[in-house]
């Protein structure tokens, strides 16, 4: 039996100056945006930033619900609300920040398994890369691709 080994490259720095200023300001977007999450349950505030193509910034929280399966992510209600508003532009990065009890999570968090599928959905339908930046207090971390953190993932061309 053969074995295959899957390669990615993760970006990680300590100091978010070394991100260009749009890249900077989605973080920024993202940190403001967990600020008004309605996390009651989990106190696990999560914020997202879209960057477009046609410029729009678009911000996004989780939103819980006392039927806990009925909540959403951060990452998929900015997602949703950037495909429902502006179907033609085409996703260029996100950001994403989490607050724990409202302090700054020290190690970035990365996104869930029905978002990355979500976002490589995205990233598919527009043929183009989605830059993942996922923001904590200690580091910041950054895929080049959605794709990059979901190795073997199902999609149309299995359909
Ligand atoms: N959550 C997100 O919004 N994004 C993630 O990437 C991970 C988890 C939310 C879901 C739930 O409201 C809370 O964080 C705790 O899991």
């Amino acid at each position: 039996m053969e074995t295959k080994h899957y390669d990615i490259s993760i970006k990680s720095t300590t100091n978010i100056g070394e991100l260009d200023a749009k890249e900077q300001e989605l973080v920024r977007r993202a940190q403001n945006a967990a600020g008004r999450a309605y996390a009651p349950y989990s106190k696990f505030k999560v914020g997202a930033c879209l960057l477009l193509d046609n410029g729009q910034m678009i911000e996004g929280n989780n939103q819980e619900n006392a039927s806990y399966p009925c909540g959403c992510c951060a990452e998929r209600t900015a997602l949703n609300y950037a495909n429902a508003t502006f179907p033609d532009a085409k996703v260029e990065a996100i950001a994403i920040s989490a607050f724990n009890r409202e302090q700054l999570v020290d190690e970035p968090i990365t996104p869930c398994g029905i978002c990355r599928q979500a976002l490589l959905e995205t990233e598919m339908k527009n043929r183009n890369s989605i830059k993942v930046i996922m923001n904590g207090k200690r580091q910041t971390i950054i895929a080049q691709s959605a794709s990059d953190l979901l190795p073997l993932a199902f999609d149309d061309s299995q359909l």
